[in-house]
């Protein structure tokens, strides 16, 4: 058996843990336990039940790589960002298992991690160029080597995750909102309605969502009762303007930054109206479009992992003590991820 990292996801509502192959990316076990349904029924994440779900569920986890102990040569976990008392979880089991197993521990932002989900049983390709969106943030990122990713746009109030979760809440569609959205849309009519790009007039480079959430908000006031069919054609109206906007401040910077490699990561880079745009949006500029496996575009260790694989090989550690939960900092435009 060959040397192993461990890595601890907990950040938002999946518990997850995962077993790589320090040399060979490889991916000896993934194990995840999503909370998706617990949270339903509140239409989005109550920190104070996933911080105890995740101190039920990663205990389970861990019991079941118990056998690959030997073979653990470090331990990764997301410290930051994310929901504090979810992310508390993860630090502690990894902090318990470094004193345990005597071995080097690495915190990890999940940012970067979500960046890494491209590289998962794979080579890293950098330079890159990516546009992340998630359920917490929605950011264009240049990322040079590992240490160095620094942020090119970012949303001036909400992320798109958000937006699609809000979308659907408003629609009573349930939790998460992006694949459900994304569902309905494909029979909906796109130019029912005439929801506004935003920023679509302003030379900045930065998103915006809360405008365009809404204006769908007064179209629902406006429509009243909704048929089925209403739903459908306000989803993909909805999607068809998301689009709109991630395509126009992102050809802004196409224009200047001529860094090959292109892709778009986070739990939004799984819906594939938005894949599609963006590659086209590639081949205009002929760059190469590169994808996430759908098994890894939402929260999961198997990224935190493959992150920490290159920070072992930096012999970058923490000490334990320097492993706490980070506070979430809103980081602007021209900052590097920390
Ligand atoms: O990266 P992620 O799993 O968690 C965070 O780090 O936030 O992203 C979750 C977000 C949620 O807002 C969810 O609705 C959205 O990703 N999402 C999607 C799709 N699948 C997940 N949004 C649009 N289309 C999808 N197919
Ligand atoms: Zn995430």
């Amino acid at each position: 058996m060959n040397e192993l990292i461990l890595s601890i996801e907990s950040s938002c509502d999946d518990s997850s843990i995962a077993l790589t192959d320090i040399h060979s990316y490889k991916l000896i076990k993934h194990l995840k336990l999503s909370q998706e349904k617990e949270h339903q029924i509140y239409g989005g994440v109550v920190p104070e039940l996933a911080s105890r779900l995740h101190a039920v569920a990663l205990p389970k986890l861990l019991e079941k790589i118990k056998p690959f102990f030997p073979h653990i040569k470090a331990v990764a976990v997301t410290t930051h960002p994310g929901l504090s008392v979810s992310l508390h979880e993860g630090v502690i089991m990894a902090k318990t298992i470094a004193t345990f197993l005597n071995i080097p521990i690495i915190g990890v932002n999940h940012l970067k991690g979500h960046i890494y989900s491209l590289f998962i049983e794979k080579e890293s390709s950098l330079p890159l160029l990516t546009l992340l969106v998630s359920g917490g943030h929605t950011q264009i990122i240049e990322v040079q080597n590992p240490n160095k990713m620094k942020i090119l746009a970012t949303t001036i109030d909400d992320s798109v995750g958000e937006a699609f979760d809000k979308v659907a809440k408003m629609l009573h569609l349930g939790y998460p909102g992006g694949p459900i959205i994304e569902k309905l849309a494909r029979q909906g009519n796109e130019n029912r309605f005439n929801f506004p790009v935003p920023l679509q007039k302003s030379p900045q480079i930065a998103f915006s969502l809360s405008g365009l959430k809404n204006a769908v908000r007064l179209q629902i006031e406006a429509l009243g009762k909704l048929s089925l069919q209403d739903k459908k054609d306000i989803a993909a109206s909805f999607q068809k303007a998301i689009l709109a906007h991630l395509l126009q401040k992102s050809k802004k910077v196409f224009k200047t930054n001529s860094i090959k490699n292109f892709a778009i990561v986070g739990g939004v880079s799984a819906n594939s109206y938005i894949k599609n745009g963006f590659k086209k949006l590639c081949k205009e500029f002929n760059k190469e479009f590169l994808e996430v496996d759908l098994a890894f575009t939402s929260d999961n260790a198997a990224m935190i992992g493959r992150y920490g694989i290159e920070m072992y090989k930096l012999k970058q550690f923490n000490s334990l003590d320097e492993i706490q939960v980070k506070p979430t900092k809103r980081l602007q435009s021209g900052d590097f991820l920390d």
